[in-house]
């Protein structure tokens, strides 16, 4: 097995989703943005950040042109003195990072989780969660508080007509409301833990579960939150690929000052 200096931390970009809403036709990790693909920017920002001893890179199986594109960057990662590899994700995108668990290096007992859908995020977000993780946190995520006031909802039906809608039955406290980001830190052992525990879940369970910290939460280990950033958007709909492109090289760009 791959080994590296112990205590380090290892990112895993998980880019094996379809990414269909971004209406392309390939997946999102391949999509370009200012002239790269995704996940290639991802990568190189994840590498920039310093706090990685190990990248590994989840893509769709059956897809030799992402690989190509991630081994592009393996050279850039070994020169830095990262471990680089790439491996197969999953259906889900907790199978996906089950598959990265399971190549992590000899040495390594910190992870981060980072969607490569969030090629943008800055490093100083990695920062905040290293730093978090040194400071004896088992699992802390970024997150930025909700400018947007939050319904819950039901279906319903219009009282004249009978026209299915929904309607609201709840309206939690907005001060008490994050919305959260990648990368998601945690202590190494928490998070296989997490996983293992998952094998118990029900399929309905399983499908509930939105990100990796309500894996570890399910456990009842605590989830520490530090701040995020606006520029760590999650690309997902040709809106946000605009804004993205806009703070890469267009208008926005001069007035980056988020980190
Ligand atoms: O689908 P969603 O936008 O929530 O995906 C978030 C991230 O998880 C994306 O970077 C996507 O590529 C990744 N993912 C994955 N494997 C899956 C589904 C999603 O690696 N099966």
């Amino acid at each position: 097995m791959t080994e590296v200096k112990a205590g380090s931390c290892a990112v895993v970009i998980v880019a094996a989703g379809s990414g269909q809403r971004l209406g392309y036709g390939v997946p999102k990790a391949r999509v370009p943005l200012a002239g790269q693909p995704m996940v290639l920017l991802a990568i190189r920002g994840v590498i920039k950040t310093g706090v990685a001893a190990q990248i590994c890179v989840a893509i769709p199986p059956d897809d030799p042109q992402l690989l190509t594109i991630c081994q592009s960057a393996a050279a850039e990662a070994q020169a830095k003195g990262i471990v680089f590899s790439v491996v197969e994700g999953g259906a889900e995108r907790s199978d996906s990072v089950a598959a990265a668990l399971a190549s992590v290096a000899e040495g390594v007992t910190t992870i981060m989780i980072h969607d490569a859908a969030r090629p943008l995020t800055p490093s100083g977000v990695f920062n905040r969660v290293a730093a978090a993780l040194r400071d004896g946190a088992k699992a802390v995520i970024p997150a930025l508080a909700v400018v947007d006031t939050i319904k819950t909802v039901a279906p319903a039906t219009l009282p004249a007509t009978g026209a299915g809608v929904e309607k609201v039955v709840g309206t939690p406290a907005r001060s008490v409301l994050r919305a959260v980001q990648t990368p998601q830190g945690f202590d190494l052992d928490t998070l296989r833990q997490a996983h293992a525990h998952a094998l118990t879940l029900s399929d309905d369970e399983l499908a509930a579960i939105t990100d990796d910290a309500m894996l570890v939460e399910a456990l009842g280990e605590e989830v520490f939150v530090v701040q995020g950033s606006t520029h760590s958007l999650k690309i997902t709909s040709p809106t946000d690929l605009l804004v993205a492109e806009a703070l890469l090289e267009g208008p926005l760009r001069p007035r980056w000052i988020e980190g």
